[in-house]
């Protein structure tokens, strides 16, 4: 039986598109459009050539929930060991209700409330990387109210050149928002240290995202080894964790994905000399490529000598391809005879409403249905109501069963937040 890979848990077998063993046309028929699939498969798989690779040294994997936060992938992630990395109270709830123990939790984000600190405190997270002197002030007296002392871990600007391929997801580097800049650190470090109740127990980066040069994770490891030494000197020696981010890139089309062999030759004997415990907060690389988003097409449209594919799936259900140019690979569940250039758009309002443009596609007419590829980083989780689109059911796929694990939204929950008979608040 014929087999050809779309990507790592999915392939064309026998002509039949799969998922492990289950068929995406039964899912779409079963369970509606659009639909993101997930394997299970591919998600174990990347989590353990993730935790082999960084065996040499004491480690600990805390997957970035932000990339994809449903509770059955949650589930399948802490069976295999991992930890999580949070950046709302939000996340943090999902964490602990998808049964993650809090010291297996990391608390980040560049504007935490003092309402989330406070949950993070009293939920006794692992550490919060905080990334500014003012927010470790305020954790200070927080876990002064509770009686406690908070475990504070800095994250550091490490001001490193990137070559992420847009300009939204680089994230270290001079001048952005994120990370306590590289010239201020010591200094923080020094106030963090003083502090009653707060230990310093780590240095953290995040130098962006779908990155594959291994360069910028060396100068920024080797950045916050410096720093480390740095505050030895000074007497401060209270750290236990090294957390250099996530960021490690997939392939979505020609990319070449990040030597994971040469990431070990690189950058683990700077982590292995300062004899902290590493901590990695991978996002794309566990779940990128473990999805896909099935969607039927509605119309085949020509408009000023272009040819169009209006699919049921759009910005709504993958924001991607309009907010980061990004591209992903889009093929017809049945193989045709011809294939022509369209653009694929969604639905939406926008002109801007697009899955691809300029694409050679299978000849694929109303009815019939499309997968869209390596979905599975920044997809459902970026899903809107925009145009009051209900957002679609995501299924989990392990081996040659599926389960429904997030249910379509219906109209009633487009509703459910909102008051029809308002109390009015009388006076200013
Ligand atoms: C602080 C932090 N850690 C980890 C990640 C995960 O990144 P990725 O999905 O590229 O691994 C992000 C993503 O933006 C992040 O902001």
């Amino acid at each position: 039986m014929g087999q050809s890979v779309l990507t790592t848990g999915f392939a064309r077998v026998g002509g039949v598109l799969q998922c492990e063993g289950v068929s995406l046309e039964r899912i779409a028929r079963e369970v509606g459009t659009p639909v993101y699939v997930y394997s299970a498969a591919t998600i174990r798989d990347r989590y353990e050539l993730l935790d082999r690779m960084l065996s040499p040294v004491p480690h600990r994997v805390h997957y970035t929930l932000k990339a994809s936060s449903n509770a059955a992938v949650l589930k399948l992630l802490r069976d295999l060991g991992a930890g999580v990395d949070v950046v709302s109270g939000g996340e943090l709830h999902r964490a602990l209700r998808a049964g993650f123990a809090p010291d297996d939790i990391i608390f980040g984000g560049v504007g935490k409330t003092e309402r989330e600190l406070a949950e993070a405190l009293d939920a006794g997270v692992l550490l919060i990387n905080a990334e500014s002197e003012a927010e470790v002030l305020i954790i200070d007296r927080l876990a002064r109210h509770r009686g406690i002392t908070a475990r504070v871990s800095l994250r550091v600007n490490p001001e490193v050149t990137l070559d992420s391929p847009h300009e939204y997801i680089k994230t270290g580097g001079k001048g952005h928002k994120f990370g306590i800049p590289y010239d201020e650190v010591i200094h923080v470090a020094e106030v963090t240290a003083g502090l009653a109740n707060v230990d310093l127990v780590g240095l953290d980066m995040h130098l962006g995202s779908q990155l594959s040069r291994i360069d910028p994770y060396r100068e920024g490891t080797e950045r916050l080894a410096s720093i480390f030494a740095e505050l030895q000197k000074r007497g401060i020696d209270t750290l236990e964790y090294l957390d250099i981010g996530g960021g490690l890139g997939v392939r979505y089309d020609t990319e070449e994905p990040p030597d994971l062999r040469r990431f070990a030759e690189l950058v683990l004997p700077t982590v292995a000399d300062t004899g902290l415990q590493l901590i990695m907060e991978p996002g794309r690389f566990i779940i990128g490529n473990a999805a896909a988003l099935v969607t039927q097409v509605l119309y085949r449209k020509r408009s000023g000598g272009k040819d169009y594919v209006v699919a049921d799936a759009g910005m709504t259900e993958l924001l991607r391809p309009s907010h980061y140019g990004a591209y992903h690979k889009i093929v017809a569940m049945h193989e045709g005879a011809e294939t022509k250039t369209v653009d694929v758009v969604g639905p939406v309002c926008e002109s801007g409403d697009f899955l691809a443009l300029d694409r050679e596609l299978d000849d694929i007419q109303p009815g019939e249905y499309l997968v869209v590829c390596d979905v599975g980083a920044y997809g459902y989780v970026m899903a809107s109501n925009y145009n009051s689109r209900q957002r679609p059911a995501e299924v989990l796929v392990d081996g040659d069963r599926y389960a429904v694990v997030t249910a379509r939204e219906t109209y009633d929950d487009l509703l459910r937040l909102e008051i029809a008979q308002p109390e009015w608040r009388e006076g200013n």
